[in-house]
C-alpha cells in the first residue's frame, strides 16, 4: 500500500480543495476502496447515497452507468468519472429500441430495467432495480407479467424467487459472472467441503443453485459478516474478497475469481487527473434525465 501513499495524499487533499466526494463501488481495487473513497457500496447504496450528497462535485469510481445514475439524481452537480470508457456488457446490450421491442411483444407488461443500463434505457423503462432489490420490485408490481432487462440471469433468478409472476427477459449478460459454471462450483465444493459459496445473482441460475447464498455485492459482505465462515468463495469480481479480507481476518477467501475489465479501468492515477483537470464530466440530456429520474426514484421509494 505504501507505494500508493503519494497518490492517496494528493487525491484526498484535492478532494477537500474542490469540495468533491468520491462514491466508489465494491469492485474498486483496495487502494481506491480503502484509500480515497468517501462512500463505498453496491449499486443501490451508491444511488441512495447520491441523493444525499452535499458536496459540489461527485467523482464516481465505478462504471459509466453508475456515474450517469448519480448525474440523473443530481442534475445541478458536476459528476466526473475517471475513465469515461468504463462501460458494462449489460448496459451495452440494450437500447431504447430494445425496450420498445419488448413492450410490443408483451403489451401492458411493465419494464423493470436493471440500473446497469444507459440513461436513455432508464428513461424508456417504468422502474429500475438493482440486484439488491430486484425480487422485491418485481413482487410489488400489480401486473402478472413483468419484463426485466437487460440481464437474463438476474431475471431468471428473480423468476425463481417470485413464482407468482411471469417474468420475461432480454438476453443480456455480465461478462464477469456468466463465466462461472455449476460444475466449477461442484468441483470446488468437493475439494473444499467447509467453504461457504456465495454468488452474485448475475450468475446463471444453475450456478446460484450450487451456492449457499446469493446476493448483491453488499449482500455478500453482510453474509460474511453474519456467518464468519472459516473459508469462503465469492463467486463474483476479484476485488470483493481483497476489499473485505482485512476486516475478516478469520475468513480465508478461496477459489478463482473473475476481473471486470471495465471496473479495472479506474485507477488512482486517473482519479487524481480527473480531480485536477475537471475533465471526464458525465452529462445527461435534461429531458432524458428527467424521465430516467422517475424510474430510479420509483425504485428507491419501493426499496425503503
Ligand atoms: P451490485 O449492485 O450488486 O453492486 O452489482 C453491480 C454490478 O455491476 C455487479 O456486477
Ligand atoms: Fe457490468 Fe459485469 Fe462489470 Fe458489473 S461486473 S460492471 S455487470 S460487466
Amino acid at each position: 500500500f505504501a507505494r500508493y501513499a503519494p497518490y492517496i495524499r494528493a487525491i484526498n487533499r484535492l478532494k477537500a480543495e474542490k469540495n468533491a466526494v468520491i462514491l466508489a463501488h465494491n469492485y474498486m481495487t483496495p487502494e481506491i476502496y480503502h484509500g480515497v473513497a468517501d462512500v463505498v457500496g453496491d449499486s443501490l447504496q451508491l444511488a441512495i447515497e447520491a441523493t444525499k450528497v452535499e458536496a459540489d462535485m461527485i467523482v464516481q469510481c465505478g462504471v459509466h452507468f453508475m456515474a450517469e445514475t448519480s448525474k440523473i439524481l443530481n442534475p445541478q452537480k458536476r459528476v466526473l468519472i475517471p475513465d469515461v470508457t468504463a462501460g458494462c456488457s449489460l448496459a451495452e446490450s440494450i437500447t431504447p429500441e430494445g425496450i420498445a421491442e419488448m413492450r410490443a411483444k408483451y403489451p401492458g407488461a411493465p419494464v423493470v430495467s436493471y440500473v446497469n443500463t444507459t440513461a436513455e434505457v432508464k428513461a424508456a423503462s417504468d422502474i429500475c432495480c438493482t440486484s439488491a432489490n430486484a425480487a422485491q420490485i418485481v413482487a410489488a408490481l400489480p401486473e402478472d407479467t413483468v419484463i426485466m432487462t437487460p440481464d437474463q440471469y438476474l431475471a431468471q433468478n428473480v423468476a425463481r424467487d417470485v413464482p407468482q409472476k411471469r417474468v420475461v427477459w432480454w438476453a443480456g449478460s455480465c461478462i464477469v459472472h456468466e463465466q462461472y459454471t455449476a460444475q466449477d462450483l461442484r468441483d470446488f465444493r468437493a475439494a473444499h467441503p467447509q467453504t461457504h459459496i456465495i454468488a452474485h445473482p448475475e450468475c446463471p441460475p444453475d450456478v446460484v443453485a450450487e451456492a449457499d447464498y446469493s446476493g448483491s455485492t453488499s449482500g455478500i459482505i453482510d453474509y460474511v459478516a453474519r456467518h464468519h465462515p472459516r473459508e469462503a468463495m465469492l463467486v463474483t469480481e476479484c476485488s470483493m474478497a481483497s476489499n473485505i479480507a482485512d476486516a475478516y481476518p478469520g475468513v480465508e477467501f478461496l477459489g478463482p475469481c473473475n476481473m471486470c475489465p471495465y471496473m479495472k479501468k479506474i485507477s488512482l492515477e486517473k482519479i487524481l487527473w480527473t480531480l485536477h483537470s475537471g475533465t471526464e464530466e458525465v452529462m445527461v440530456d435534461p429531458d432524458v434525465a428527467a424521465k430516467a429520474r422517475i424510474a430510479v426514484e420509483r425504485m428507491i421509494t419501493l426499496s425503503r
